[in-house]
């Protein structure tokens, strides 16, 4: 069972657009998908309706009930693998983890996913977390 966490600043645009691509695209049912804020900002909010008018245009099935939930040092624990959206996501992970679960931690792409909670560009984001989830996606399945 492979456990895997989508970390960004307030889980309610970025990283659930990531959990719900990531879940489409796993065919394996050994793999659990989540997702968490750095920030304890929207804790309980939906998902962005930015983010939900993505996930409706490309027909991917999505949790509408899901609220924010800011990341713990148990799931830190918990997880495998925890992917971060942006340089900031990843370096509040490396504070958390205090060295002991750097191994885990990684962001999506090599270069930072924008946040559009700032840019407004939804599709964007959409374009940069397919490319990411699928090359993830690979390196997983080998
Ligand atoms: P996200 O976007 O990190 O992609 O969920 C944001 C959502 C909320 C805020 C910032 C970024 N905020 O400042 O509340």
């Amino acid at each position: 069972m492979k456990k895997i966490c989508f970390v960004c600043l307030g889980n309610i645009c970025r990283s659930p657009m990531a959990e719900f691509v990531m879940k489409q695209m796993v065919q394996r049912k050994d793999m659990a998908i989540e997702s968490r804020a750095t920030s304890h900002w929207e804790e309980g909010n939906p998902i962005h309706p930015g983010t939900q008018t993505i996930l409706k245009t490309y027909q991917i099935p999505y949790d509408k009930h899901k609220g924010s939930q800011q990341i713990s040092l148990s799931d830190l624990e918990h997880f495998d693998l925890l992917v971060a959206m942006d340089e900031s996501n990843l370096q509040e992970l490396y504070r958390l983890s205090q060295g002991r679960f750097d191994h885990k931690l990684r962001l999506l792409l090599d270069r930072s996913v924008p946040d559009p909670w700032y840019t407004g560009d939804f599709e964007e984001t959409y374009a940069l977390i397919t490319e990411g989830c699928r090359h993830l996606l690979q390196e997983i399945e080998g």
